[in-house]
């Protein structure tokens, strides 16, 4: 049976779980006003969910890319549906601790059961929090799509749009304040401030900060992978809280029994969340940037620019960066193999003969293949770090660790 599991899709261990989250996001986001109600739903409805795929084209570039692009079926899905909760609800049962034996098994129960919903409610906050933030971005960006249907501002306009995502932030602050747990609201308020920060260093910046990585690497941080670190930290800390209450409650009526309490204590549970996370988020970020150049899995980097797919996607991108501000890995890579690049860019894309010159460098360049390298680097640093998770021989605690780990190659292995 254990090679049939192998084959099993890693996410299909929350299957279950995720609809039940589905059906919760839905009853809250319920609003007195008819039409507010209608806005806030609009991403958690029914079949919506179900393909939930980035936008079919990035937001912002000229009008006639999006019909050029979905006509050659150069897409920008995200395959990884609902990679957000996924995560958070197979690192809720990866960072299980093992609670004393001789507990009483119905007191465990009660207990890992209350945690298991306090766990799922941080899954909902975030997906709720992370909506909200995407309503306010297709405004920014003047979108008319997102996952793969019209985007909010699309289809009832701004002003609607920015209420929804106002909207969506209180009710996540609500279920935020009824898990009762101050550090809990304190590492997701600090997301909300993060994609803020992210949001605003996007959209000023300087010509120096566009070509450094470290600009780049402190924007991608505080834009895509603070929300699924600090709610990651925010389940381990539930999790590592639990696991003392319940050793607690063992020593106050076993009084001789202390050795436990040593390998569960809350600080190590969050730790364990960065160092699988930040490699992890770094190499699904880094493949995210080659995927914006090159569509699909096929390599700029070996091949030519012949395909016109390929020209079209590549020349989508640098409008993008022109229009973003903002140069990501294989470009930055390109510039350190051609300075000569940094004149190119500092230029902008505005002409078509920048465009082609800077194709040229990034095409006999190897900065899709370095960045591709990086990532794969990165890739086995998260999937090394589940094995310093602690010991724990339940089978579904090992099932959701390998999940993690088969998230790792998934991550570098996409292709769209
Ligand atoms: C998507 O980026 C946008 C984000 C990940 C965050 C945007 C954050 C804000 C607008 C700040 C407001 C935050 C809250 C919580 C209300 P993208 O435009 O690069 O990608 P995409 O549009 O293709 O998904
Ligand atoms: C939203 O996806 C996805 C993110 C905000 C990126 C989070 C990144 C990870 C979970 C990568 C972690 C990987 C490892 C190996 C640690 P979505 O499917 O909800 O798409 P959306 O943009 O339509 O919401
Ligand atoms: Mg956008
Ligand atoms: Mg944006």
């Amino acid at each position: 049976s254990t090679a049939v599991e192998e084959q099993l899709d890693p996410f299909s261990l929350v299957a279950d779980e995720l609809s039940l989250v589905a059906d919760r996001l839905r009853s809250m986001v319920v609003a007195e006003v008819p039409k507010l109600a209608s806005a806030a739903e609009y991403f958690f409805k029914l079949g919506v969910e179900g393909k939930r795929f980035r936008p079919t084209v990035r937001s912002s570039c000229p009008s006639e890319f999006h019909a050029l692009l979905n006509g050659c079926n150069v897409g920008y899905y995200n395959v990884e549906d609902h990679v957000l909760e996924k995560v958070l609800l197979l690192m809720a049962t990866a960072l299980n601790v093992s609670v004393p034996r001789q507990l009483p098994v119905a007191a465990v129960d009660t207990l890992s059961v209350e945690l298991r919903s306090r766990q799922q409610c941080i899954a909902e906050i975030t997906e709720m929090i992370h909506v909200a933030s995407l309503l306010h971005d297709d405004v920014l960006d003047d979108a008319d799509t997102r996952r793969g249907i019209g985007s909010l501002n699309f289809v009832m306009g701004n002003k609607l749009a920015v209420l929804a995502g106002d909207f969506l932030l209180s009710r996540a602050c609500v279920a935020l304040a009824s898990l009762k747990n101050t550090e809990v609201v304190s590492l997701l308020a600090k997301v909300v401030e993060h994609l803020v920060t992210g949001e605003t260093m996007q959209m000023t910046t300087t010509s120096d900060q566009r070509c450094s990585m470290e600009y780049y690497m402190q924007k991608t941080y505080y834009k895509t992978a603070s929300l699924i670190s600090n709610s990651c930290k925010a389940i381990a800390l539930l999790a590592g809280q639990t696991a003392e209450v319940s050793i607690l409650a063992y020593e106050r009526s076993t009084v001789w029994f202390y050795p436990l309490l040593s390998s569960v204590t809350m600080p190590t549970l969050s730790q364990l969340v960065d160092v699988y996370l930040w490699p992890g988020g770094l190499a699904f970020q880094l493949i995210d940037d080659v995927l914006d150049f090159t569509g699909t899995s096929t390599s700029l980097g070996k091949g030519s620019l012949s395909d016109i797919r390929h020209v079209l996607s590549l020349t989508f991108f640098l409008y993008s960066v022109a229009l973003s501000g903002i140069v990501t890995a294989p470009i930055l890579f390109a510039m350190e193999e051609f300075p000569e690049l940094r004149d190119v860019v500092d230029q902008g894309f505005d002409n078509s003969a920048n465009v082609d010159r800077a194709l040229e460098y990034l095409g006999k360049s190897r900065g899709i293949q370095r960045t591709r390298e990086l990532a794969a680097k990165h890739a086995s640093l998260a999937s090394a770090a589940i094995d310093s998770f602690p010991e724990n021989d339940d089978e579904d605690v090992q099932r959701s660790r390998r999940a993690l780990v088969e998230l790792t190659q998934r991550v570098i292995t996409r292709t769209k």
